[in-house]
């Protein structure tokens, strides 16, 4: 059996505005995927087994599912098998990745299920072939949606910095509170909205951006020097302006303030599209003890991650 594991990602800054060109910075975090692949003569069957992943089989070749719980993973790792020809073997999922939260589960499993495939098939693949092999089949499955980011991220690792290229970035390690608001997003509507919004007040949503941009710009030499009090400001300031661009919930908003309680966070945002999904907070120095209750107090779930992760790799 060969398995592989990919991380999942948090955007520190620029969601949104990356898309009209600005710059966006993600980082990969420690929570995975994993793809196991093994032979099964005859089959083509895809598995998963965990609490993130509704239990659920699939026989490609028969049709058969066992399970209706997740469909989604299904279409991305259908994809690779189809792309890559694959047959007599059955994939099984492992995640601890919240789906559908802007946390790139979908992309981790396309990269894991990829690597493992490499692997088991000797396809000769590098990473760098594996990560645009999974963003276009990301795009393909999320029919022309999908920045590189998440692939990028999920394949190389640490941190990544996205404009009209993906172009990695060194940056020390960090501790972040990830608050879920359990609410599932949908990317694409909440990258129309922004579009709309933008299509009418073109005057006032273009500003916006650039000023999205320039919070980018500004927290990379902060997070290098760990300039924790001033890169904390930079997540406020950038949690306003989307909350300007409509893409806030009360929920998220909610989770954000309950962050910043006194004694909390040094900043806090939403991340990712918007819409319902996560925030993240940066602690201080002292630990996230305060924060991790303040956002369990307003009904989210709370969870520390470390950033600047590594990326896919093959696990013994
Ligand atoms: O899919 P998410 O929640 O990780 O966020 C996507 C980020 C956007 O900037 C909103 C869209 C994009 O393609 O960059």
């Amino acid at each position: 059996m060969i398995t592989a594991s990919a991380p999942g990602k948090v955007i520190l800054f620029g969601e949104h505005a990356v898309v009209f060109g600005t710059k966006a910075l993600g980082t990969a975090i420690d929570l995975r995927a994993w793809a196991s692949i093994e032979e099964a003569p005859g089959r083509l069957e895809v598995e998963t087994s965990n609490l993130m992943l509704a239990d659920f089989s699939l026989d490609l070749i028969t049709g058969n599912i066992k399970s209706k719980g997740a469909l989604n993973f299904f279409r991305y790792v259908s994809a690779v098998l189809v792309e890559f020809k694959a047959k007599d073997l059955r994939v099984k999922l492992r995640s601890e990745i919240p789906q559908a939260a802007g946390l790139g589960s979908s992309a981790a499993i396309v990269v894991a299920t990829l690597a493992a495939l490499n692997k088991y098939m000797g396809l000769g693949l590098d990473r760098l072939e594996i990560a645009s092999s999974a963003h276009w089949i990301e795009k393909t499955v999320q029919k022309g949606l999908g920045s590189p980011m998440d692939t990028a991220l999920s394949t190389f690792g640490g941190y990544q910095l996205v404009s009209h290229e993906v172009l990695p970035i060194d940056l020390p390690e960090m501790e972040l509170v990830v608050g879920h608001t359990e609410k599932q997003h949908d990317t694409r509507s909440e990258v129309q909205k922004v579009q709309n919004l933008r299509s009418i007040y073109p005057d006032i949503v273009d500003p916006i951006f650039q000023a999205i941009g320039a919070i980018s710009a500004r927290a990379i030499p902060l997070l290098k020097e760990k300039r924790l009090r001033e890169l904390g400001q930079m997540m406020n300031f950038n949690h306003g302006l989307l909350e300007a661009a409509g893409v806030s919930t009360r929920e998220l908003s909610e989770l954000v303030y309950a962050a910043r309680s006194p004694g909390g966070a040094l900043g806090a945002k939403l991340t990712g599209a918007g819409g319902g999904g996560c925030m993240i907070a940066l602690p201080p120095e002292g630990g996230s003890s305060a924060i991790l209750t303040a956002i369990a107090q307003a009904k989210g779930r709370a969870f520390k991650v470390k950033t600047g992760c590594e990326g896919v790799r093959l696990e013994s």
